[in-house]
């Protein structure tokens, strides 16, 4: 069967009904999770400048990526992908055009930052949009160095999409973002390919490298360099095709670990991606006092694999800050948790950029565990979350965000009463098969088709 990109609310979203109720009941086991979110963006799109077909694999089923599928097909790519274990593998072949129409980019940011850059380097004129949260994401921070690199580029209220993006005729530029973002950073380096002379971009630290290393695969020269700051630079040239493979997503895995984590379990992941710059949860997690084996590393498509194994034990006091937040800025809802669940609590810091995400995740983290019973005080750039607390059951709103429905439900496995996630439909934005998963583990779940 081939499977064409379907929209948000199709198939995948079904699978995990709007409502659904998790009981207590520890997690344990072995289990492979789909793959990585964040790589899949990229395998679609880099594949989709190659100009030659280039077969990809393991490329997940969730509804952001999908979105990116949707939006290359638009710009002119063919792309034929068929289900395979727990992803899909298949072939995507340029070259890009303008676009025939909008640029849905659903929920997803990173489809929205990285296409901008796509098509900053096409001649022509494209519209980026997404849904009611993607629309309250900044994109000031794309559209000031696609500007600086000739792109006429014209936001929302200056910062906010849709983004209308003239493409065509770019020059590098030397480019620095005030902001640690791999979105940014990949956006820039992008366009980069389509220009003249050498882009740079320059970040206050160093974030996952997945463009860089999917770069390199295909034979593109790019730099990079780390002192005070992080300066990748890339110039313009031909990418050569090569197959590229998707490593298991570490994000999705996360909830499992920290799950095995706060039951005092054991949970193995296996061929999950374990970049350098994504592994913060895992340090996290042993520098409270969980064991964490990492086994059979492996080296596909420029980006490492392993099995990777967390064992809970009574955890300890932790604070995450600087690049340990950068780190793990994705799993920092459900580190939350383990920081309720240990002794002293945990601490988050130099966090602001959890305020842009899908949601304003530190405040939509602070309601979610209000109605849990947990206290988690609120800061500008972070959180503080005492210990020695156990989630009570109850109802929480997933706010619309795939990280804090997931969060809830991993609540709900040690809760002394069932938690019920309303929205959480909004899984399948990254994790459409959490639920098969959650119940291999052990975990019971029901599910509502309706009722938010
Ligand atoms: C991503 C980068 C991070 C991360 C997001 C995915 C990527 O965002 O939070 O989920 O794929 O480049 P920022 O680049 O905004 O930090």
């Amino acid at each position: 069967m081939v499977w064409h990109a379907p929209t948000p609310t199709a198939t995948e979203t079904m699978v995990i009904g709007p409502r659904i109720t998790v009981h207590p009941g520890v997690l344990s086991g072995e289990l492979t999770v789909p793959g990585d979110k964040s790589v899949g963006h990229r395998a679609l799109i880099l594949g989709a400048l190659v100009g030659h077909p280039v077969h990809v694999t393991n490329v997940p089923r969730s509804a952001d990526v999908a979105a990116t599928a949707r939006a290359l097909r638009t710009l002119g790519a063919e792309i034929t992908l068929d289900e395979a274990g727990t992803g899909l593998d298949g072939q995507v072949t340029g070259p890009l055009r303008e676009a025939s129409d909008v640029l849905g980019c659903g929920n997803s940011g990173t489809a929205l930052r990285l296409l901008s850059g796509v098509v900053a380097g096409i001649d022509g004129m494209a519209v980026l949009s997404g849904d009611d949260s993607l629309r309250r994401r900044p994109v000031d921070r794309v559209a000031v160095p696609l500007r600086a690199m000739g792109a006429e580029v014209l936001a929302r209220s200056d910062r906010f999409p849709p983004l209308v993006v003239r493409g065509g005729g770019l020059v590098g530029t030397s480019y620095d973002s005030p902001v640690a973002s791999a979105q940014v950073k990949s956006c820039v380096l992008i366009a980069g390919l389509a220009a003249e002379g050498t882009t740079v971009v320059r970040s206050p630290a160093p974030s996952r490298d997945h463009t860089e290393r999917m770069l390199a695969h295909l034979g593109v020269a790019v730099s990079t360099s780390v002192t005070d700051v992080e300066e990748v630079s890339v110039a313009a040239g031909p990418l050569r095709a090569a197959p590229l493979v998707v490593p298991g997503d570490l994000s999705s895995a996360a909830f499992w670990w920290v799950g095995a984590a706060i039951a005092g379990t054991s949970v193995t992941v296996s061929e999950v991606g374990v970049n350098p710059r994504r592994v913060g949860v895992l340090r996290a997690l042993e520098e409270m006092g969980a064991t964490v084996s990492v086994r059979a590393r492996r080296e596909v498509s420029g980006e490492s694999t392993a099995d990777v194994t967390v064992t809970g034990r009574a955890l300890a006091r932790a604070e995450i800050r600087g690049q340990a937040t950068v780190d793990a800025i994705d799993e920092l809802p459900v580190l939350a948790l383990a920081g309720a669940m240990s002794e002293d609590g945990l601490e988050v810091r130099d966090a602001a950029e959890l305020r842009v995400k899908e949601s304003d995740r530190i405040d939509a983290l602070a309601a979610a565990f209000r109605n849990l019973g947990l206290d988690l005080q609120a800061r500008p750039d972070g959180f503080r979350v005492p210990g020695g607390q156990r989630p009570r059951g109850g109802i929480v709103d997933a706010a619309g965000d795939h990280r804090i429905a997931m969060t809830a439900a991993i609540a709900g496995t040690v809760a002394t009463d069932p938690v019920t996630v309303v929205g959480a439909d909004v899984i399948a934005t990254s994790y459409p098969t959490f639920l098969e998963d959650l119940r291999a583990l052990g975990g019971r779940v029901q599910v509502q088709e309706t009722g938010r």
